[in-house]
């Protein structure tokens, strides 16, 4: 098993994340951070809990000690070896059993927060967690987008009718690994051009998963991206990106779906991210709704999105959200 650099002081904006040995549960308490010694200094944008040491931690120690530079974002990408892929590898597996699992489910008539919940039960019952749920003062374990909503969109009493289009993201935790997936689904009969704009997103995301490989540049991915949506007569909506994904939801790189070839971040074997488009058949400025998370499209065009969480492999990418059931495109 290769050790990517335990010790070593990291290299430009990389961050290689040790390997737990696997004789010691703790082992991953021994390990050093990166920047030499001293109190480990947390950046809790995503994680305002490493910053508040209680005694109930499970070890006795410190909270702030039981976090290691792998829990918490950085500014640098963080490269993973072998644990890191099958842990990503198992959450990405339920987070795409979800969708699977709510597929029969999303027909017309169905209330979101009846969606919700059975998202919600299904992650429990299967030992894992919605990192959605509270995440942020968020308090639903789905975002479901109908039509002109571009991206959390929050379940409630509003069903879904027979004509619309929505995206359905939903992202688990399992064993402190995040798995961030989302697809469309198409109630019933739909617009043609409802139908079209599906096909040009999933289109695109599948272009940003093909331009990946070390030695590529994010820049790369977005320009994949942009040119093909663009051809399409269609936007790319700039304001959401895709995002380092692992032990920590939104992590370092961000993950433009635009931009230009040879530009941007060189992707490495072991860095994971997630790339998840939002296509609109507008326009591409968006504005939020007043309950602080709804982003809709500005023109009221509709908008489509979908989202695999991968990780950059010596000849390209593993994708951690294959639908077990085949179920990624929607009928
Ligand atoms: N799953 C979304 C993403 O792709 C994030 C949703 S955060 C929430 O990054 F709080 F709105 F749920
Ligand atoms: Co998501
Ligand atoms: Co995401």
């Amino acid at each position: 098993m290769a050790l990517h650099g335990t010790d070593a002081e990291p290299s430009g904006s990389i961050l290689y994340v040790p390997e737990p040995e696997q004789d010691s549960a703790l082992s991953r308490f021994r390990l050093k951070p990166p920047s030499s010694g001293g109190a480990v200094e947390i950046p809790c944008y995503d994680c305002d809990i490493a910053s508040d040491p209680t005694p109930e931690s499970p070890t006795g120690m410190s909270l702030a000690q039981d976090f290691t530079y792998a829990d918490v974002r950085t500014d640098r990408i963080k490269v993973h070896g072998p644990a890191g892929f099958a842990g990503m590898r198992v959450a990405g597996r339920l987070a795409a059993e979800c969708l699977d699992m709510l597929t029969p489910h999303v027909v017309p008539g169905v209330a979101t927060a009846e969606l919700d919940r059975l998202a919600r039960e299904f992650i429990l019952d299967n030992g894992a967690l919605p990192a959605c749920l509270y995440y942020r003062g968020y308090s639903h374990t789905l975002c479901i987008s109908p039509n002109h909503v571009v991206c959390h969109g929050i379940p409630g009493e509003r069903t879904l009718r027979e004509g619309d289009v929505a995206n359905i993201d939903v992202t688990v935790i399992v064993d402190g690994w995040h798995g961030d997936h989302s697809r469309m689904y198409a109630l019933g009969e739909v617009a043609p051009r409802a139908r079209r704009l599906i096909e040009v997103t999933y289109e695109a995301l599948e272009r940003g998963v093909a331009a990946v490989r070390p030695g590529a540049r994010l820049g790369d991915v977005g320009y994949a991206i942009q040119s093909y949506v663009e051809a399409q007569r269609c936007s790319v909506v700039r304001d959401f990106c895709g995002h380092g994904v692992g032990r920590v939801f939104h992590d370092a790189p961000n993950v433009l779906h635009f931009g230009r070839q040879g530009a941007g971040e060189r992707l490495e074997a072991g860095m994971f991210f997630t790339i998840e488009p939002m296509v609109n058949l507008g326009r591409h400025p968006v504005k939020l709704l007043a309950d602080g998370w709804t982003a809709v499209t500005r023109d009221k065009s509709l908008s489509a999105q979908c989202e695999h969480s991968i990780g950059v492999t010596e000849d390209g990418c593993e994708i951690f959200t294959v639908s077990p059931g085949g179920l990624f495109k929607p009928q």
